[in-house]
């Protein structure tokens, strides 16, 4: 008896995680959206920088490599690799993320509109 109650327990949880991260993956055409709010600063296309450097196939990217854009030594020393975990970070507190960054930019408060700018960020390569 006390065995089945565990396994009910056990599926019951898997469930709980499996849906939770098909809540987790990004939505690309709302995470379009999102960068609304980055396209005053970034390009998507490559290697054109504006205020900040193309976000051209920065997912995977280490930090602080789009050509000819000058980073913050901040940024340069950070040694991060972007992919969702970091980005997470970054885009949630810019500047607690990479203390000394130049990009001024409160951050994105709603976990979804990271996750699902991220997934956009993930199409443009
Ligand atoms: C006010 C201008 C501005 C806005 C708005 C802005 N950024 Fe930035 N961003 C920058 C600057 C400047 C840098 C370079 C930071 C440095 O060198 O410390 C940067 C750097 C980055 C990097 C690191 C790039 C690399 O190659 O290492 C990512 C990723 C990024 N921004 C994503 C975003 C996203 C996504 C948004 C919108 C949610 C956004 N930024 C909004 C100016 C901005």
């Amino acid at each position: 008896m006390k065995k089945i109650g565990f396994l009910a327990t056990a599926l019951a949880v898997g469930m709980m995680i499996s849906s939770g991260g098909a809540l987790a993956a990004g939505d690309v055409a709302k995470g379009k959206k999102v960068f609304k709010k980055c396209k005053i600063c970034h390009a998507v296309k490559k290697g054109k920088n504006k205020i900040g450097p193309s976000l051209f196939g920065v997912v995977g990217r280490k930090a602080a490599t789009a050509k000819g854009f000058r980073f913050s030594k901040a940024m340069k020393k950070s040694k991060l690799t972007w992919d969702e975990a970091t980005l997470d970070k970054y885009l949630k507190k810019p500047r607690k993320a990479v203390k000394g960054t130049r990009m001024v930019f409160p951050g994105l408060r709603s976990k979804k509109d990271r996750a699902n700018v991220i997934a956009y960020l993930k199409t443009l390569k």
